[in-house]
């Protein structure tokens, strides 16, 4: 039957033989997070606008052009997130998280939206995995946000990344910044975009980050930030080297990363793949943004964080070859042959599964034939056939599918003996193993 309905472009399935990737991709984020003292903190998927308008500012690519804003029945406008951070000091300021211990440090994973142009890596609904932090003013801060960001990526196996950042500095010296722009971008006021054209006086900085062609080639030989940076920015910057330095995180400083969002304070960084196959995919990136609670209604706050996205993520390890752990298995199958069979699997199922061993027993009411063969397809690590012979000799023949053998379990007993069978062949299994050929991914996973 040919379906109709298709999935809107810019989204993507995550289907059942994938969904374990981008679990374990999920699960590591979050317990990198939690070993730096980050905890979950989820959000709505949509806003108030204004909140979307005030943070992530009016004249950026986000605002203007990318965000999927309605207005619901009460005629409110309203939001999908195009990122986390704007949700996050919402919360933040909300539920008075200012009173509890700062620094505050929370992490989210959530779906984001943005009306971008689709291309691999580029969505329409995306997800990020993001990190923000709360009061703390200081460059150590900001380091350990991108040694997090760093251990995780090395966690993964992404070797080859570099490590780019950035000052632009504070209000104060983003004015005399802002005015150096304005007279560059004045000579080429002809050649700018519309976009651009209105952006020229009130936020020459976005000029920056325009995706136009022609825009980018006059952006290219614009002043950078850093050369107009104030000497309490440039100390600030400075620390953060030293301390990265002390890290041992290698890093490149890119003048030219002013970031696509207006929240941004002095250090910015990104994340930038190296791989041959994904050479300039952005993998993630963040950096501080000390006015924003201030701006959204808050005391002065001093704050930062890092987003990454998860599809950029499965992209770069998938090109170059980064392994997963492996798919989850069934780890038995019950093979029934009538009613009181069907019966007794329900029972060991039942105590099996609380043990938490992965149990499928046959639904539909197939042959023995057809229920193996279903056993197989699904890779059952163990089979057992259950029907009348066995319930009256109370015992059953385990059979383990990678090398045929049997084992002899009695039925009242069962859960032990599929227990001892299934460790035997896990040690079995350890024994056979090639351990000369494993990566350290492969151990970090093992250790995990
Ligand atoms: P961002 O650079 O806009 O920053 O997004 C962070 C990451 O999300 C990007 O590096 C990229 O991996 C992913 N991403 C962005 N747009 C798309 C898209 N259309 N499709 C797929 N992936 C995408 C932020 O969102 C900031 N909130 C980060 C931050 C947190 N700054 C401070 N705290």
């Amino acid at each position: 039957m040919a379906v109709s309905i298709k999935a809107i472009k810019g989204t993507k399935d995550t289907l059942p033989s994938e969904s374990y990737k981008i679990q374990y991709i999920e699960q590591a984020a979050l317990d990198t997070a939690k070993a730096y003292g980050f905890h979950e903190i989820r959000t709505p998927v949509f806003e108030y606008t204004e909140l979307f308008d005030r943070s992530v500012g009016e004249t950026t690519d986000v605002v203007q052009k990318e965000m999927y804003t309605f207005n619901d029945k009460g005629d409110r406008s309203i939001t999908l997130r195009p990122e986390g951070t704007a949700g996050a000091v919402r919360a933040f300021l909300e539920h008075g998280l200012f009173n509890e211990p700062l620094p505050q440090k929370v992490c989210y994973l959530t779906s984001c939206y943005r009306y971008e142009k689709p291309q691999a890596g580029r969505l329409r609904e995306f997800h990020q995995f993001g990190i923000e932090c709360f009061g703390a003013s200081s460059a150590l801060q900001d380091a350990e946000i991108i040694a997090l960001a760093n251990s995780y990526f090395n966690f993964i196996g992404i070797e080859k990344l570099a490590v780019e950042i950035n000052s632009i500095g504070c209000p104060e010296c983003r004015k005399k910044y802002s005015e150096a722009l304005k007279a560059y971008f004045e000579e080429s006021k002809s050649q700018l975009c519309e976009t651009c054209l209105s952006r020229l006086d009130r936020n020459p900085m976005r000029i920056l980050d325009c995706k136009s062609p022609v825009c980018s080639e006059i952006a290219a030989g614009a002043p950078v930030v850093l050369d107009y940076i104030c000497d309490d920015c440039r100390d600030h910057f400075e620390s953060l080297k030293k301390y990265l330095e002390a890290l041992g995180i290698d890093y490149v400083v890119n003048p030219q990363i002013v970031r696509g969002l207006d929240y941004y304070t002095r250090t910015v960084f990104e994340f930038v793949s190296q791989d041959e196959k994904t050479k300039g995919l952005v993998l993630g990136g963040g950096g501080r943004y000390d006015g924003l609670v201030e701006e959204l209604g808050g005391a002065p706050t001093p704050a930062c964080g890092f987003a990454m996205g998860l599809e950029r993520l499965l992209i770069a390890m998938e090109e170059s070859g980064i392994p997963f752990p492996e798919a989850p298995k069934c780890n038995l199958s019950i093979v029934t042959a009538g009613e009181n069979a069907v019966l007794k699997a329900l029972e060991l199922s039942a105590e099996l599964r609380a043990q938490g061993y992965s149990v499928n027993i046959d639904t539909v009411g197939r042959s023995i034939k057809a229920q193996m063969k279903y056993a197989n397809k699904i890779n059952s690590e163990f089979t057992v056939v259950i029907g009348d012979n066995e319930l009256e000799s109370n015992s059953a023949n385990l059979k383990c599918m990678a090398d045929g053998t049997q084992t002899e379990v009695s039925l009242t007993e069962f859960c032990e003996g599929f227990e001892r069978a299934y460790m035997n062949n896990a040690v079995a299994a350890f024994e056979n193993a090639d351990f000369s050929s494993l990566t350290q991914i492969d151990i970090n996973n093992l250790l995990k």
